[in-house]
């Protein structure tokens, strides 16, 4: 396993917001956290980019106990997160972006390669490379931060809620370009989404978060021919009576 969580509990002062979480990535998978508004889902990432330290539980990386770690220590060690809502430099321009990515690498030819392989997957960053990031779209903004963040070249990329306020096309840009990413350089993602249908899509195996506690975990073929999933996550409702079915899944997922 490249990354293992055991019983992690964090906690806002009084506030759980994750109950004893429990998953792993294996290396070279695209993984996806699905949850409601609330789930617990930044806080997940949060807590393993060491933003946020856990209560209780451990997290492990390449066999590493991580948790305790300052995030600078978290990054070194080969994590990056895009975290929610972007956060591009604004004054900065696309191309400063990309090497505040790499700030920390000395390998000029991967650093160039990176870059050219950013720019191949985004052309609209490469036509815009001067200009300052803050006048950037929503989703060329995301294509930056997603960008900046393969920069790094993490041995984890770990992406929270990349969909978020993007047209259902770019939704399926940025989620082909992980797809490649993880396919062309086997690179092991962990993506948070609220968009169930197309994160079951795009990735490997997922799990569900629901009030702080993973009630559901397995490959997305299973997850997407759950019926309690396909109820509650993508909307598709079929057979039986529903107020049954809504009340099974209460009583099984607690
Ligand atoms: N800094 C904080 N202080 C106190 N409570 C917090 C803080 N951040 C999050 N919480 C609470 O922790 C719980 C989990 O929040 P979190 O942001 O992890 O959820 P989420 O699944 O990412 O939700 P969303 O889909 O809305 O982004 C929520 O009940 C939230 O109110
Ligand atoms: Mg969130």
């Amino acid at each position: 396993m490249l990354l293992e969580l055991t019983n992690v509990e964090t906690w806002y002062g009084p506030i759980p917001a994750l109950r004893g979480v429990s998953l792993s990535v294996s290396a070279g998978e695209i993984v996806t956290v699905l949850g409601a508004n609330g789930a617990g889902k930044s806080t997940l990432l949060r807590t393993i980019a060491g933003l946020v330290d856990p209560r209780v539980g451990e997290i492990r990386f390449e066999g590493r106990a991580i948790h305790g770690l300052e995030p600078d220590a978290v990054v070194r060690a080969g994590i990056s997160l895009v975290p929610e809502g972007r956060q591009v430099f604004p004054l900065l321009s696309v191309a400063q972006n990309l090497e505040m990515g790499a700030f920390s690498r000395r390998d000029k030819d991967g650093i160039a390669e990176d870059r050219a392989r950013v720019f191949a997957m985004f052309p609209r960053l490469e036509e815009r490379q001067r200009q300052a990031s803050g006048l950037l779209s929503g989703g060329e903004q995301q294509m930056l931060a997603l960008g900046r963040a393969l920069m790094t070249r993490p041995k984890l990329l770990m992406l929270d809620e990349p969909s978020l306020g993007l047209s259902p096309r770019l939704v399926a840009e940025i989620f082909a370009a992980i797809r490649q990413i993880n396919e062309t350089i086997g690179m092991t993602i962990l993506v948070v989404e609220q968009n169930a249908r197309v994160a079951l899509a795009n990735a490997h195996h997922g799990h569900i978060l629901e009030l702080g506690r993973v009630v559901l975990s397995g490959s997305t073929a299973a997850l997407s021919d759950n019926p309690d999933v396909r109820e509650a996550y993508l909307g598709i409702r079929e057979g039986g009576i529903r107020g049954q079915r809504r009340w099974r899944r209460r009583k099984t997922w607690r």
